[in-house]
């Protein structure tokens, strides 16, 4: 460990030089730097933005078993396996039909809630013991020749910096500066925005119920989560155009209590919120995520909409592989695995990117759904209620085993 680093500055106008720049401290960017310490690759983190300010931002907290796998594997697991909750089930409730799904079957692992923000600090926390270099406020990153000689610059502190690599990684999110750095004669996106959003709150009440409870009423969209069992997390379809001014905590309240229909409703606990945020849904794939020494990886080179809580899970699971092909390349064993990275990471994505389609279709009102749709939706449900086999489809999709499957 501590193969990462280069020095802070460079007063003798050193080329600073690592195997592997980052560009973006998110969960993709900072388990791949874990995972190239462990491997003892060189690299550096470059994040735009401060520590707290990433710590603070409220994401989803669903872990798939391959992601607790792969934290585990870094050592990074053991407050995860302590605070972390393990689900064997997740409720889906149609127009007021509540059905369990079980999400621990045969071999299935079932999942388990941990917040983004507590992986992240986990991930921090062990970059700072382990000397894994992630520049925080790392201002103007720019990226240079990606088709071949790559180089990164940028400022810290007011001071320019410059750094040559074998390889850069854009794990910069979907605004970043990576995507960008690629001609847009070699790349294209796949998209589809959805004509809403979701409201979210947390709140220090207990959870209206055990499982995540994903919930299609007519008003719209809701779902019951949690992060602990005295923290709630709880989201609602919205209008796009709606503010979180226009949604005071007893509205959102009552709309909640409405749409989880008359049982789970008069179960719910409220509180004053402590988070309240609005998020649009979008589905997203570019392609490809390779351009010369460029790689994209996570929300950089996809986006999924909040259902199912993919995100993360797919960020890990695109470093994850891109981690072992670079240390085939580094150990010598060739530039195959490189090669075959972006049509590998790209084939999963899209599996991803289905069932977090599918599942935003069949559980949120669409406005231009006429009565011919929201049956198909209806009977896309009974499906479900009916089909041992069609729950296990969902079952494999949400806790992410389709790629060992395949
Ligand atoms: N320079 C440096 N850093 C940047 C730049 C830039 N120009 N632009 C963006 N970043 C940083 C962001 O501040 C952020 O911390 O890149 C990071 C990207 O992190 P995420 O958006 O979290 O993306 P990713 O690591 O791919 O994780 C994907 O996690 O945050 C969720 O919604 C996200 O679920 C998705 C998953
Ligand atoms: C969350 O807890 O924030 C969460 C859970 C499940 C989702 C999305 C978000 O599908």
């Amino acid at each position: 460990m501590g193969t990462t680093g280069i020095p802070s500055t460079s007063p003798e106008g050193d080329v600073l030089h690592v195997q592997v720049a980052i560009v973006g401290a998110g969960p993709g960017g900072m388990v791949l730097a874990h995972l190239l310490d462990r491997m003892q690759i060189s690299c550096v983190v470059l994040e735009r933005r401060s520590r707290a300010y990433v710590e603070a931002r409220v994401r989803a907290g669903v872990l798939e078993q391959t992601t607790c796998d792969v934290l585990a594997r870094l050592g990074l697991a053991a407050r995860l396996q302590r605070e972390g909750l393990n689900h064997a089930g997740v409720d889906l409730v149609f127009d007021g039909q509540r059905i369990h799904i079980d999400l621990a079957q045969n071999d299935l692992a079932g999942i388990t809630v941990y917040g983004q923000q507590e992986v992240m600090k986990d991930l921090y926390d062990a970059a700072a013991a382990c000397g894994v270099d992630v520049r925080f406020e790392a201002d103007g990153v720019t990226l240079h020749d990606v088709s071949d000689v790559p180089r990164v610059t940028w400022r810290e502190r007011g001071q320019a910096m410059s750094l040559d690599c074998d390889f850069i990684v854009g794990c910069d999110g979907q605004h970043g500066v990576s995507r960008t750095s690629i001609p847009s004669t070699h790349i294209r996106t796949f998209e589809r925005a959805y004509p809403f959003g979701w409201l979210g709150i947390l709140a220090d009440v207990p959870p209206v119920s055990e499982e995540l409870v994903y919930c299609r009423h007519e008003r719209g969209f809701a779902l019951a989560s949690m992060r602990s069992p005295s923290r709630s997390r709880y989201y609602l379809q919205c209008d796009a155009d709606t503010r979180v001014e226009d949604w005071p905590d007893e509205r959102f309240w009552d709309e909640l209590t409405l749409r989880l229909g008359p049982e789970l409703g008069a179960q719910i606990t409220r509180g004053p919120s402590i988070e309240k945020s609005i998020a649009p849904l979008r589905s997203s794939v570019s392609e490809p995520i390779r351009y010369g020494k460029l790689f994209l990886a996570g929300d950089a080179a996809h986006i999924v909409p909040p259902t199912g809580a993919k995100g993360l899970n797919l960020a890990v699971a695109d470093v994850t592989l891109l981690a072992d092909a670079l240390d085939a390349h580094f150990r010598g064993e060739g530039s195959g695995a490189l090669d075959a990275w972006s049509d590998a990471a790209l084939a999963h994505v899209w599996q991803v990117e289905r069932f977090s389609w599918w599942l935003t279709r069949l559980t949120h009102v669409f406005p231009d759904d006429d009565a011919f749709e929201t049956r198909l939706q209806a009977s896309e449900f009974r499906q479900l209620v009916h089909s041992a086999g069609a729950r296990r489809a969902f079952a494999e999709h949400y806790v992410g085993s389709v790629m060992e499957s395949e």
